[in-house]
C-alpha cells in the first residue's frame, strides 16, 4: 500500500497485519513523477511484479468556483489527476512490457453530475474517467485492463465534516434513490470483478457505485 507519509503508512499496514493480511507500506506523493518511480521500483523489488494497480489518492475543497485560489485548483489537479496518470504511467508501462495486469481508478460520480462548491474536484474527476478510456484503449491489445469506479458518498474520513452535519441525511434523502451513502464494503465486489478473470472483457469503463444517484 502506498501512502503520502511513512507514519500513515505503517500505521495502516499494521491494521491489516494486526487482521492477518500481509501488507507493506511504501511512502510517496502521487503527485512527484521521482516519488512514483522510485516507489514502484521499491514495490517490485520487494514484493515482485504489479498485477494489480489501485489508485485512490485523492483530496477535495469546498467552497465557491468564484472563490477558487489557482494555487488549490493546481493542488487538487495535481493530486487527483496527474498523480493517477503519473502511477498508470509508471506501473502501466511495466504491464504493458509484461502484457498483464489490471489498473482500477476511483473516480466519482462526481465525474458525470455537477456537484455544485466542488468544481476543480468535479473536474478532476471527469479527467480520470477521459484518462481510463484513452489508457484502456491503448493498451486494449497489450493484456492490461483500465478501467474506474465512480462511488457516491462513502464513509470515510474524507466526508468527516459533511457527516457532523445534521443536514446531511436530508441530502442524501433527496439525491440518492437508496438513500443511503456506501460503506467501504459497496465497492469491494466490483473491484474484485475488475481485477479478476471475471473483469477480462470490461475495459475503459466508469463503473458508478452510487445507489442510483448518477441515474436521476
Ligand atoms: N469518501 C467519499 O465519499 C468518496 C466519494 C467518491 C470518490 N471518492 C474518492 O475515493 C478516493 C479515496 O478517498 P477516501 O474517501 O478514502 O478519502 P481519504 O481522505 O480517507 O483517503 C484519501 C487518501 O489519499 C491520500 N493522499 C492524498 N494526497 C496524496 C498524495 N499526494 N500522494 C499519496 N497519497 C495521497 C491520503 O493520505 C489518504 O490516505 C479518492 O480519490 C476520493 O476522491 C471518495
Amino acid at each position: 500500500m502506498v501512502n503520502r507519509t511513512e507514519t500513515a503508512g505503517k500505521k495502516a499496514a499494521f491494521g491489516l497485519n494486526e487482521e492477518g493480511i500481509e501488507a507493506k507500506a511504501f511512502p510517496c506523493d502521487v503527485s512527484r513523477k521521482e516519488d512514483v518511480e522510485t516507489m514502484v521500483e521499491a514495490v517490485e523489488e520487494t514484493l515482485g511484479p504489479v498485477d494489480i494497480l489501485v489508485n485512490s489518492a485523492g483530496i477535495n475543497i469546498r467552497k465557491k468556483a468564484l472563490e477558487f485560489d489557482p494555487a488549490e485548483w493546481n493542488q487538487i489537479l495535481d493530486i487527483n489527476l496527474k498523480g493517477t496518470f503519473l502511477t498508470c504511467q509508471t506501473v502501466g508501462r511495466r504491464m504493458v512490457e509484461r502484457r498483464s495486469g489490471h489498473i482500477v481508478n476511483i473516480s466519482s460520480v462526481a465525474a458525470f453530475i455537477g456537484l455544485t462548491d466542488r468544481a476543480p474536484y468535479c473536474a478532476s474527476k471527469g479527467g480520470v474517467s477521459q484518462l481510463t478510456k484513452v489508457l484502456a484503449i491503448e493498451w486494449a491489445t497489450s493484456g492490461v485492463t483500465v478501467n474506474a469506479i465512480g462511488p457516491g458518498y462513502v464513509r470515510t474520513p474524507l466526508i468527516t465534516e459533511l457527516l457532523k452535519d445534521s443536514a446531511f441525511q436530508k441530502t442524501i434523502d433527496t439525491q440518492v434513490p437508496m438513500k443511503r451513502i456506501a460503506e467501504t464494503e459497496d465497492l469491494q465486489g466490483i473491484l474484485l470483478v475488475l481485477c479478476s478473470k471475471a473483469g477480462a472483457y470490461i475495459t475503459g469503463q466508469t463503473i458508478y457505485v452510487d445507489g442510483g444517484w448518477s441515474i436521476w
